[in-house]
């Protein structure tokens, strides 16, 4: 099959959907691999590597896109790229379409088969296109969080890992999911005190025997978080509710009792953030205080390393990618059922349910 990977347009995104080692997998089963020039830099991934893996650099977008059976993607295209959208294209990346109606009715009317990232389900119920990305950004929590507590940008001036002598930093983390206990195992790998809260017993259960006790696990209800919050350095928020907004566990009058410079970290941000203070924020200007606390509520953190974002992502879309190119894309949905669940858009008509309930009124659905 003909692949094809292009740039990455949508701003501030330097990740791309394919590594070289991706592209010497796809040759390794026979496909073709055609790279837009330059699609790897944002990710330090220069041309020269993908050459020598074994694929095609072309010059521009159009050549890629133009000649691809299947285009693999990160972010969802933008209008500048609804051109190149086609019947005979199936497309693999990232694409929200349930909060993008324009883009939704430009792969409906083009008939593209449109697979999203976001919604290939395990039979679990887990989502393990969107795990890498929670996981980077969890561990990349305390590196910020730990920036955030420097002076120079409004912070205590408190070093995590203490120092012989003095106490380490305490770490306060809301939610043991993926983000969680991915920021948990740094907190503690650097030395800093940390407690980390969720409501599932089975989450703070696996928690405690993975650190071998060297983190303090609390169920989570109002008066523990009341209790473990004012004494916390630095508060990382990870909290989900699937398809709800995120909780406001962190009242305005709960930051209020924070000590001057303490920091919150609001990763679930993307889903309207856990404190009441909290607001988004870019990587171009990513901190600000409020009642005395350092707010950090970027929503894209993994843009910011885009190296390791990269390999997270295209580790655990690969094997996808792979089976729909080997098996064809019909082969591929008939066998596959976390594909099929992938599937958005089809000939023409909306596949999944939550993006038929967002816009089949007006489009035609299949779900
Ligand atoms: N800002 C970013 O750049 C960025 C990047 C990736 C993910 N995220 C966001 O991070 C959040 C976490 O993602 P995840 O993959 O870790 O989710 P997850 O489902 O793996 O974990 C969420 C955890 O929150 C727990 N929880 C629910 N209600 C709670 C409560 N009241 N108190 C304490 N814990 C509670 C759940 O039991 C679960 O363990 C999501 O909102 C996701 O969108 C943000």
């Amino acid at each position: 099959m003909n692949i094809g990977v292009p740039r990455e347009v949508k701003s501030e995104e330097n990740r791309v959907a394919l590594t070289p080692g991706g592209v010497a997998a796809f040759v390794a089963h026979g496909h073709t691999v055609r790279v837009e020039k330059g699609a790897g830099l944002g990710s330090s991934l220069p041309d020269e590597l993908y050459v020598d893996a074994g694929a095609e650099i072309v010059g521009d977008a159009a050549g890629v896109w133009g000649k691809s059976e299947l285009v693999l993607k990160v972010k969802e295209p933008m209008p500048s790229e609804f051109g190149y959208l086609r019947r005979d294209l199936a497309l693999f990346t990232y694409l929200h379409l349930a909060a993008d109606e324009p883009l939704t009715r430009a792969l409906v009317d083009a008939g593209t088969t449109a697979l999203a990232y976001e919604t290939l389900q395990l039979p679990d119920g887990s989502l393990p296109l969107l795990a890498p990305m929670s996981e980077v950004a969890g561990r990349l929590a305390v590196q910020v969080g730990a920036w955030c507590l420097e002076r120079q940008n409004g912070g205590r001036g408190i070093l995590l890992p203490g120092a012989a002598g003095v106490r380490p930093g305490k770490v306060v983390i809301l939610g043991a999911g993926m983000a969680g206990a991915s920021a948990c195992q740094v907190a503690v790998g650097i030395g800093a005190e940390v407690s980390i809260l969720d409501i599932d017993p089975n989450r703070l259960r696996y928690m405690h025997d993975i650190l071998r006790g060297h983190v303090t696990t609390v169920m989570s209800n109002r008066a523990n978080i009341e209790e473990e919050v004012p004494a916390a350095d630095l508060v990382i928020s990870t909290v989900l509710i699937p398809g709800a907004r995120a909780p406001k566990l962190l009242t305005r009058s709960l930051v209020e009792t924070m000590r001057p410079g303490a920091a919150v970290v609001d990763v679930a941000i993307d889903q309207g953030g856990t404190a009441e203070t909290s607001r988004p924020t870019t990587h171009g200007d990513p901190i600000y205080r409020e009642c005395d606390v350092v707010h950090y509520g970027v929503t894209n953190m993994p843009a910011i390393v885009p190296h390791t974002s990269t390999h997270a992502l295209t580790n655990a879309t690969l094997s996808y990618a792979l089976l729909l190119a080997d098996l064809g894309i019909e082969g591929a949905l008939a066998e596959s059922e976390p594909l099929r669940r992938a599937l958005n858009i089809g000939e023409g008509r909306i596949y999944h349910a939550g993006v038929a309930e967002a816009w089949g009124e007006s489009m035609p659905a299949v779900a």
